[in-house]
């Protein structure tokens, strides 16, 4: 969804200073000249974009989709962003549309959601939390994720505050915790040691538990975890989730948890609100209509917690948006009143995991490992064999960038895959411990699957052996 946003946010020093310096119309009369110069360059100057939303580095979502846009192989298989490939299932489309033509469903909803919703969910959750969450106190309803934890952090970051954030990240987290002046101590994961050659286990990326500690300082404030995990796929164990658990407990840090795909796992999976009623009093809960309905643009989310940290979340809420998108909170309702009796998360599972064979099937055959999902949609596929031949051409903006970046770039434009380079979701010191993978969505129609796989087998000249 980022990759919406930042092309425009990043752009308007550019514009600006073109659009009002360089290409300024022609005055009148000549005394006016200099005068009109002179209110130009300071239009141009108050006209800056602020630091936040002014980035120089092109960000990946602009180097795919222009890469894309540009490549010889159209139209491409695009298997970078996180969207679906088909809608949501007919329940909840139809609950959707009958709630358009209800009058109270177009206008505001209250600012901590729909009761409807807050109450569906409660139910939804009761048998993963082992009781119901007051739908009143302990949930409220965001414009999606994102915007939930932009609220999170807004509601408990002050300027100097420190966040810790596993790499790779979620790349919404940088800017929603920079933005109230939150400062982000990173702990990298570490792929398996054999990842380049073997094919393993998404649980094989692990974090360096005295990395962690060394993190902790007595500003941190908040620390935020991913499970199941985007890009890795990795649900982190129990036993991980006990040793962060503990640190924050012993520290008093705030645990956002994010489990935007905990509908999609395929082994075991832990919440981490639900180890000890210790834990759950720190920690804030994550959860997405856009991710366990295959509706992203719905921008439906929601935050579950104590009473007493929701409030100020609620209340962060209510200044950013007020509140959130009304006729499609009913649906979200209606989704969850009834997914269990359709069989639609039963079912998610299914089709995902035969998504994840059918297209991994390719990386067996053309001898190149990857990480075997625990869950979530996405899949890390290790390109360390693959040889770019020498001196192929890359733009200066991807060849200043490291090897995933040429990798995704040459697979656009030699077979029209396009791919994330992970890189993106670490820090410049940490980007080589991805150089080599390259991270595909799999949550797309089977035909795009088959199309992606028929167009990889085209790496296999370049594969050495
Ligand atoms: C890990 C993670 N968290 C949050 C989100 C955002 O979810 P939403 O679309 O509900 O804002 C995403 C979307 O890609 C994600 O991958």
């Amino acid at each position: 969804m980022s990759g919406l946003l930042l092309p425009i946010l990043r752009r308007p020093s550019s514009l600006i200073s073109t659009g009002f310096v360089v290409k300024s119309p022609q005055p009148l009369v000549q005394p006016q000249r200099h005068h009109l110069h002179y209110s130009y360059r300071l239009m141009s100057a108050k006209l800056k974009p602020a630091a936040r939303v002014a980035g120089n580095r092109q960000d990946v979502w602009t180097i795919v989709n222009e890469a894309a846009a540009a490549s010889p192989r159209q139209p491409i298989v695009n298997m970078g962003q996180g969207f679906f490939g088909y809608n949501p299932p007919e329940f909840i489309l139809n609950a959707a549309k009958k709630a358009l033509d209800r009058v109270e469903c177009n206008q505001y909803s209250p600012t901590r959601g729909r009761p409807r919703l807050r109450k569906a969910l409660s139910k939804a959750y009761a048998p993963h939390w082992g009781r119901e969450l007051d739908p009143e106190t302990e949930i409220t309803i965001t414009t999606g994720a994102n915007e939930g934890m932009l609220s999170a952090f807004m509601a408990f970051i002050e300027p100097g505050d420190e966040v810790i954030v596993f790499e790779p990240f979620f790349d919404q987290y940088i800017s929603n915790i920079e933005m109230p002046g939150g400062k982000i101590v990173y702990v990298p994961m570490h792929p398996p040691k054999e990842g380049h050659i073997k094919t393993l286990s998404a649980s094989e990326w692990t974090i360096d538990f005295d990395e962690l500690e060394r993190a902790v300082t007595p500003r941190t404030k908040m620390l935020v975890i991913n499970t199941p995990h985007n890009p890795v796929g990795k649900v982190f164990s129990r036993a991980e989730l006990e040793r962060i658990a503990e640190l924050c407990v012993k520290n008093q840090i705030i645990i956002l948890s994010d489990e935007v795909y905990d509908r999609l796992f395929y082994t075991p999976f832990t919440r981490m609100a639900t180890l000890s009623p210790e834990v759950e009093k720190i920690t804030l809960t994550v959860g997405s209509a856009g991710k366990n309905f295959y509706a992203t643009g719905w921008r439906v989310g929601w935050l579950m917690g104590p009473a007493e940290l929701i409030q100020y979340v609620a209340a962060a809420h209510t200044r950013i948006c007020y509140s959130s998108v009304s006729p499609l909170q009913e649906a979200c309702a209606i989704g969850f009143e009834e997914a269990d009796q359709q069989g639609f998360w039963t079912q998610c599972i299914e089709d995902m995991q035969n998504k994840m064979s059918r297209f991994n099937a390719i990386w067996d055959e053309l001898g190149l490992p990857y990480s075997i999902p625990e869950g979530g949609y996405f899949v890390m596929a290790n390109l360390n064999k693959v040889e770019i031949p020498e001196g192929y051409p890359f733009p200066p903006h991807v060849a200043e960038r490291p090897r995933d970046f040429k990798l995704a770039w040459f697979l656009i434009q030699e077979l029209g895959v396009a791919a994330i380079p992970p890189s993106e979701f670490y820090t410049d010191v940490n980007a080589h411990i991805v150089e080599d993978w390259l991270r595909f969505a799999v949550c797309k129609p089977d035909e795009v699957l088959e199309d992606a796989k028929e167009r990889l087998r085209g790496l296999k000249k370049f594969i050495k052996q």
